[in-house]
């Protein structure tokens, strides 16, 4: 396991400036990243702000100057982005570009690489980021491990219901919006909602966090609802609503997306 000495991005766009940024937060995670000219905006913050980017105008010039690189550019130019490049056998490539399938990457490659997928959160620039990685691969768990946690990937499968969990993250802040909204319509003044419920979710996956991968959500819900008590029916009542059938429909939806 080894964390690159050079890695370059073809693609410096948000989720490259949020890897850019875990990386190379004090102490940094790697000696040396090159990044591509576009977006210019963004290229010449990342300059300006760690010594160590490097930016280039030739996306070739990064492939042949770094030992990891990421491809890091939207799914609807990736071909043509991808495809004249030369890469070199045994060279380690990332793709976070969404909704690709590794053999149609492989093949737009043209080199025996070693090639991991990967989707990186906007968290990682606060190395707090999850990764989903796919196939297993200690290089590629270790980098994203040093932007917070790998989750590595026995199977496609795997990763697609990962990619599928991620698309959770706007119904998480739409419950507190709603629940915050409740809360203002039945007479809480404007701002103590959000400063209530962002701390209290929080603490929830906090305490999930500290309670260790054995402690199934199942009990934590258990733990938090007293017998009788509030927390029990409002559980219930979301339930018995159709809730969980609603969230677990749109996963089946977004899932049925991911696979194509
Ligand atoms: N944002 C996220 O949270 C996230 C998370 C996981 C995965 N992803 C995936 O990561 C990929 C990038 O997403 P993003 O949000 O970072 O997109 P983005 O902000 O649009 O960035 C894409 C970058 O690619 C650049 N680009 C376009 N043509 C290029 C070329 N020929 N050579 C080099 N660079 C070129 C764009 O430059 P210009 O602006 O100059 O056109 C831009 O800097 C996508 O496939 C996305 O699905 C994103």
């Amino acid at each position: 396991m080894s964390l690159p000495q050079k890695i370059g991005f073809i693609g410096t766009g948000a989720i490259t400036d949020a890897m850019v940024r875990g990386l190379l937060t004090k102490p940094a995670a790697v000696p040396h990243v090159m990044v591509s000219l576009r977006s210019a905006d963004i290229s010449a913050r990342l300059a300006g702000d760690f010594p160590q980017v490097l930016v280039s105008g030739d996306n070739q010039t990064i492939v042949d100057g770094c030992d990891t690189v990421v491809l890091a550019i939207r799914p609807q130019i990736a071909e043509e982005v991808i495809r004249p490049l030369r890469f070199r056998d045994g060279q380690r490539v990332i793709s976070v570009v969404a909704a690709t399938a590794r053999d149609t990457l492989l093949d737009w490659i043209g080199a025996d690489v070693r090639l991991s997928q990967a989707i990186p959160l906007p968290f990682v620039a606060r190395r707090k980021g999850v990764t989903a990685v796919y196939p297993p691969d200690a290089d590629t768990a270790a980098l994203f491990n040093a932007m917070g946690n790998a989750v590595e990937c026995e199977s496609k499968a795997e990763y697609d219901l990962l990619a599928a969990a991620s698309a959770l993250m706007a119904t998480y802040f739409g419950i507190m919006h709603r629940a915050s909204e409740w809360l203002a319509a039945n007479g809480l003044p404007e701002g103590k909602g959000r400063a209530y419920l962002a701390p209290l979710f929080a603490s929830l996956s906090d305490t999930a966090i500290l309670s260790g991968d054995d402690v199934p959500f199942l009990e934590l819900s258990h733990e938090f609802a007293t017998r009788g008590g509030l927390n029990e029916q409002v559980f219930r009542d979301f339930e018995a609503e159709g809730g969980s059938q609603a969230m677990n429909s749109a996963l089946d939806r977004v899932l049925a997306r991911i696979r194509g």
